[in-house]
């Protein structure tokens, strides 16, 4: 499908979704927001994926929700559209690794969407930050929430009040990325942990992404038994056969995700 704001193009098993509004650093605006929602629902249906990663430009992953068409909205308007709540869920609902690919600025929205993702490399440039504060509001698809998982309440409180932006080195001692690359490699460091991940069986990849995530919603104990429970379900499978028997006899797994 043809999109106006962004670009997705499908290599190996991996769907690389490309944010590409240039002339606004990668603003979201309604149409970026919907378009995208529209790529990862696709990418999460089509049998030939089987990783997302999602990127930007050199200069910017996204500069955040577009303020132009922000600025003459109103609260009935915000409220009444639940502005935001669509791509947070369209977020939630994909079962595929999605791998946030950020060189440059990651602000606001931008910072937010790259948490939405299953977890961030950055390159070098990477600029992180929550500036809303600037324009008179607070953040609004996770910034108060995910970044304080992430970093920590007084990192947290520090880019929300202050507004500052945090660099790719701060953001990977931090726990914000899992890694950090020059620019120049990020595209091929992203894709190649995406081709990884294909590899594996896409079963055992989904279960990490529920059995990871219920871990910001419950309590250890209820967590743990999750884990378990999961864990005890994996036997059913025919790929944990394969990936055993494969360990034992020295040779690569071939999983059918079966
Ligand atoms: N919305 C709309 N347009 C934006 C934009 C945004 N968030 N960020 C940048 N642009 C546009 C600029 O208006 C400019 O367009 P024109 O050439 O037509 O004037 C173009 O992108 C280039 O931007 P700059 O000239 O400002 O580039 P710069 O290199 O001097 O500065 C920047 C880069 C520091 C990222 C600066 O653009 C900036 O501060 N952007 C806004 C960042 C921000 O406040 N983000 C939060 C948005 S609110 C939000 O996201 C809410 C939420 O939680 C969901």
């Amino acid at each position: 499908m043809a999109y106006e704001t962004i670009n997705v193009e499908v290599q190996d098993h991996v769907s690389l979704i490309k944010l590409n509004r240039p002339d606004a650093l990668n603003a979201l605006n309604s149409v970026l927001l919907q378009e995208l929602s529209k790529a990862l629902e696709e990418a999460d249906a089509n049998d030939k994926v089987r990783c997302i990663v999602l990127t930007g430009s050199e200069k910017a992953f996204a500069a955040g929700a577009d303020i132009k068409e922000m600025s003459e909205m109103s609260f009935v308007d915000v409220f009444s559209t639940n502005l935001f709540a669509e791509i947070n869920d369209r977020f939630d609902s994909v079962r595929k690794p999605v791998i946030a690919a950020v060189s440059g600025y990651a602000l606001g929205g931008g910072c937010e969407i790259a948490m939405m993702c299953d977890f961030i490399i950055a390159s070098e440039t990477a600029k992180f930050g929550q500036p809303e504060i600037n324009l008179g509001v607070i953040a609004g698809m996770g910034g108060s929430q995910r970044l304080t998982r992430f970093v920590g309440k007084s990192k947290s409180m520090d880019m929300n009040l202050t507004g500052r932006f945090m660099g790719a080195e701060e953001a990977e001692r931090a726990g914000l990325v899992s890694r950090v690359v020059p620019a120049k490699k990020l595209i091929d460091e992203a894709m190649g942990a995406a081709q990884k991940i294909a590899e594996k069986s896409s079963l055992s990849a989904a279960a990490v992404k529920e059995a990871v995530n219920r871990s910001y919603e419950l309590p250890l104990s209820e967590g743990m038994l999750f884990e378990r429970r999961v864990f005890h379900s994996m036997f059913a499978t025919e790929d944990q056969k394969e990936g055993m028997a494969a360990f034992l006899e020295k040779r690569e797994a071939q999983f059918r995700d079966k």
